[in-house]
């Protein structure tokens, strides 16, 4: 681990602040936390290199996926214009992971994923596409609508229209709502959370969904770092943490094919 840690000298030097060693004096066990989110921040390539061996997935596979990706450069714009409406551009919106997002759902076609938070919906436009690309699979969305849509819109305003058949839109609290889905629903592929991010909010969302994500199913979590709720998730799942990645501020592993972590 030690020899790993030094191929990583970028992380080493974000860790190594003053105040991340003040911190880790005041409360080492939250600092061992801080460190492994870290350790785990890899690059867009190297994030979905990671997940994309795990699911065996061809030369063939990823160079396809990659080519959506950049043939649906004028859908991504069209996205970026809408979105050019909040005076800070994205405004609460997920934004530098959106490409993975796309990447992933091509890599492992899933033909059930469900995710909390959508305001505005760039997201959901994403994982739609992707859906769309694959020709299979349904996205099914959770959200309370946020204060700051744009007058008149609701959530989810930006997906376009020809998205729309392998979506179903959820409005309401996910702490309503998610469970009824879920078994509606059955077995899920892959979850993503980003709706409500408080420690309670999210390791509650993580362990109502747990039982309904099929094993090899992709568990996802906007925001990781924003609290201890992830990784206080997989050390209760007994999932080491070599097995989850970050990139920028999405984290995700692979659920094991092991029926005593259920
Ligand atoms: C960060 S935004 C989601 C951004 C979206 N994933 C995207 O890429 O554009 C969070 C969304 O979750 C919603 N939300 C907050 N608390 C929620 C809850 N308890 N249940 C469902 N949605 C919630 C917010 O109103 C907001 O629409």
């Amino acid at each position: 681990m030690i020899t790993e840690l030094f191929r990583q000298p970028k992380y080493i030097l974000t860790i190594t602040k003053l105040k991340h060693i003040y911190d880790a004096l005041r409360e080492p066990h939250h600092a061992i936390k801080v460190f492994k989110y870290h350790y785990r921040r890899v690059s867009e390539p190297a994030f979905i290199d990671f997940f994309s061996k795990q699911w065996g997935c061809s030369d063939r596979d990823i160079i396809q996926a990659y080519t959506g990706l950049t043939d649906n450069a004028p859908l991504w714009q069209e996205i970026k214009e809408k979105l050019s409406v909040y005076p800070s551009g994205y405004g609460l919106q997920m934004t530098r992971e959106l490409p993975c997002l796309y990447l992933l759902i091509r890599l492992t076609q899933p033909d059930t994923v469900i995710e909390t938070g959508v305001s505005s919906g760039a997201s959901s436009t994403y994982i739609l596409r992707s859906l769309h690309d694959n020709n299979r699979g349904r996205l099914y969305s959770i959200d309370l609508p946020p204060e700051n849509l744009p007058e008149g819109k609701e959530s989810g305003w930006i997906v376009p229209q020809y998205l729309r058949n392998r979506w179903s839109l959820h409005i309401g609290d996910s702490k309503e709502l998610l469970e009824p889905l879920l078994d509606s629903v059955g077995e899920i592929d892959c979850f993503m959370h980003d709706s409500l991010h408080t420690y309670e909010h999210m390791l509650w969302e993580f362990r109502t969904v747990w039982k309904h994500l099929r094993s090899g199913g992709l568990l996802l979590s906007h925001d990781v770092g924003a609290n201890d709720a992830f990784l206080d998730f997989m050390q209760e799942k007994c999932i080491p943490w070599s097995k989850y990645r970050v990139v920028h501020v999405l984290g995700g592993f692979i659920k094991p094919n092991d029926r005593k972590r259920d």
